[in-house]
Order: structure tokens, then C-alpha cells, then sequence
């Protein structure tokens, strides 16, 4: 049975008791929820791996509760330091994963990090995660609250769609998260710095404060295996999705954005209906899910545009939308060499 904890003080040191017995706890930070447990429990993540089916060379991102504890888990440079002060505020976080130089003294197990030299590091803002994390009195190794390759949850609704019954508790907030978007992954270990995966915080924000920054997709070319989980198919709901759409198709689900309203669609839902993109980043994951639940054909999304957070959801949907192509591909392949 998977409990259900609101944020109160008893509660929070109830989750911080099960992650110390190695358990497994979902809960909500400003990007979307993670599933958390003691990053130094071999058995504990192992067994996180299993419960999201999450392949073992993919590392996990380690959350801490307050900025000086980075430098127990990371090798800081200058420039790290410098970004940490602009980006993870004295007493909060943000919507930021360092990827920095393992500290050989750090408190977490390999396969955490799947053997990896390099750790991510994120201080959540959501400040209910800080006070479990620091309760639970150790690091928490926590990817996102859903099964590989599916939507990413941004309300407590989503995680138990998925994983009720498989983990030993969740924190619950009746809103759903700040951005609904994933934190976005600055590696250092790189001069000038490149950004990994794009997500609630703006490339541009950070550009203005490195100088100098490199993008994942201009890179992509040198075919670099810089981060397991950053390539291909992923975030995708069951049915189909069918991007740049105007109309609907038959038994298609529509989902707007602002003005670009998908025509004739019924179930229908629209993203921001003043064309807002940080809105439509907070709704993306969850109407996605609850128009997926009504077993569409497929969902047809209207266009977005490509500015700020509309060229992170433009990406999450492309990615999104290629593991059905990429599954009907496979499905040709294997009936031609059949036949
Ligand atoms: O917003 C977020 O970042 C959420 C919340 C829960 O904090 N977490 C999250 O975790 O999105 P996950 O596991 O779904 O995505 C983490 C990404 C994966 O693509 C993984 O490959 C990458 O971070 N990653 C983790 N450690 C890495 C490392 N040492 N080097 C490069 N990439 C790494
Ligand atoms: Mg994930």
C-alpha cells in the first residue's frame, strides 16, 4: 500500500523515517515530483530502478536540502560556486541540476550514479522538499516520479496513476507543481559549460550570467553519450500524438495553445488560453495525462511557439511523439521480416 501524507510536520518526519529504513518516497518539488530514497542505500535505489523500469545506466539526480552541503558531494569550481549563489538563493534553490566532479568522499552509492565520476546536484526550491530531505538526515537520489519513458508527473494524481501500490508513500499538495516542466541540467565539468537538458530555467537567464554557454542540440553531431536519459523517445503519454495540428481527426483528442485551437475536437483542452507559454509549461504534462485517460485515437496538439518555455514543451512533445512513430516503425520492420 503506498501511504498518503499531506505536508505537516508529523507527516514530513514520518516520510523521513520510511526513506531511512531505505524506502521509497514520492514528493513534489517546483519542477514536477520525484520519487525519492537514500542515495547511499545500494538496495534502496536498486530497487527504484526496478519499480520505474528504468535502465541502470541512466544516473539519477542527488537532492540536497541547503547549498553548503553541496561541496560534501561535488568538487566546486569558481564558476559553479558563482552560479550556485545566482541560481540555488542562500536559503532556497532553483529549478537547476549542476553536473560537477564526484567528490570521493561523497555519501552516495555507484549505482546511484550508474559508476559514473561525475554527480547532478539540485537544491529544490519547493521548501516542504528541503525540510524532508533535510529530516530525512542524508541525500536523496530521486529521477522523476513515473514509470521510464512515460509523462513526467506534475501532480500528486499522476504519480499514483502510475505507481500506487509500488512505493511506500507520497507527499501530496492539491495544486500541482510550479513549473510542471524538469529542472534544467548545466554540466560544469565542461569549459565553457553546456547545457544539458533545457527545462524550467531559460537558456537565456543562464547565457546572461556564464558568458559563454554550449547547447546539448548543437552538439548532438559528434554523437557525444553525454547523458543517458537526454536522447529519444520519452515523456510520452499511450496514444499518439500528432503536433502542429488545426483540425481534428476521428476519435482524436484536442489540446489548444492560446488562440491555435485544435478544431472540432472533443475531449478538448487548451494549454493557456491567453497564449501564456510558462502556463502552458505548468498544464503540459497534466492535461496530456487526463486527455490520454479518455483513450483518444491519438491527441493532436496545436502549434506552440518556439520562445522560452514554448521551446522546451516543443521539445518534450517531439520526443513525446516518437516513440509511437518509432513503435510503428519497429512493428513495419518485424512484419516485413515475418512475412
Ligand atoms: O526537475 C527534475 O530534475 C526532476 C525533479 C524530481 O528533481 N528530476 C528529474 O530526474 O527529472 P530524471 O531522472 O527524470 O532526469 C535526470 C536526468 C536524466 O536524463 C539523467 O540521464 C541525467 O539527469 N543525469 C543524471 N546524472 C547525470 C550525470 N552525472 N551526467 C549527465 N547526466 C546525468
Ligand atoms: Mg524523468
Amino acid at each position: 500500500m503506498t501511504l498518503r501524507l499531506t505536508f505537516e510536520d508529523k507527516n514530513l518526519q514520518c516520510a523521513a523515517g520510511i526513506i531511512k529504513k531505505g524506502g521509497l518516497v514520492a514528493f513534489p518539488t517546483e519542477t514536477i515530483y520525484g520519487l525519492g530514497c537514500d542515495a547511499a542505500n545500494s538496495d534502496a535505489v536498486r530497487r527504484l530502478y526496478e519499480v520505474k523500469g528504468r535502465p541502470c545506466d541512466n544516473p539519477l539526480i542527488i537532492h540536497i536540502h541547503h547549498r553548503d552541503e553541496a561541496a560534501r558531494y561535488a568538487h566546486i569550481s569558481a564558476k559553479m560556486k558563482h552560479m550556485m549563489n545566482v541560481f540555488w538563493g542562500k536559503d532556497g534553490g532553483g529549478a537547476l541540476t549542476f553536473i560537477a566532479p564526484l567528490s570521493s568522499h561523497a555519501p552516495v552509492c555507484a549505482g546511484a550514479l550508474a559508476g559514473r565520476k561525475t554527480i547532478a546536484l539540485r537544491l529544490p526550491l519547493h521548501e516542504g522538499a528541503r525540510r524532508f530531505i533535510k529530516l530525512a538526515q542524508c541525500a536523496l537520489a530521486a529521477p522523476s516520479a513515473n514509470i521510464s519513458g512515460r509523462l513526467s508527473p506534475s501532480s500528486h494524481h499522476a504519480v499514483l496513476a502510475q505507481l500506487d501500490g509500488h512505493i511506500d508513500a507520497i507527499m501530496m499538495e492539491n495544486t500541482s507543481t510550479l513549473y510542471g516542466i524538469e529542472s534544467t541540467i548545466l554540466d560544469m565539468t565542461q569549459d565553457p559549460p553546456l547545457r544539458l537538458r533545457m527545462g524550467a530555467l531559460d537558456d537565456e537567464i543562464l547565457r546572461h550570467h556564464l558568458g559563454e554557454m554550449e547547447c546539448y542540440e548543437d552538439k548532438a553531431q559528434e554523437n557525444i553519450n553525454l547523458s543517458s536519459g537526454l536522447f529519444g523517445a520519452h515523456y510520452a503519454p499511450l496514444c499518439a500524438l500528432r503536433l502542429e495540428a488545426r483540425t481534428c481527426h476521428k476519435n482524436e483528442a484536442g489540446l489548444s495553445f492560446g488562440d491555435n485551437i485544435v478544431q472540432g475536437a472533443h475531449p478538448h483542452m487548451n494549454l493557456s488560453k491567453t497564449g501564456d507559454v510558462r502556463e502552458a509549461g505548468r498544464n503540459l504534462y497534466e492535461m496530456l495525462r487526463l486527455l490520454d485517460a479518455q483513450k483518444p485515437a491519438a491527441i493532436a496538439v496545436a502549434p506552440i511557439p518556439h520562445q522560452g518555455m514554448g521551446q522546451v514543451i516543443n521539445e518534450r512533445l517531439h520526443r513525446a511523439a516518437m516513440t509511437k512513430t518509432m513503435a510503428k516503425k519497429m512493428a513495419k520492420t518485424m512484419a516485413k521480416s515475418n512475412a
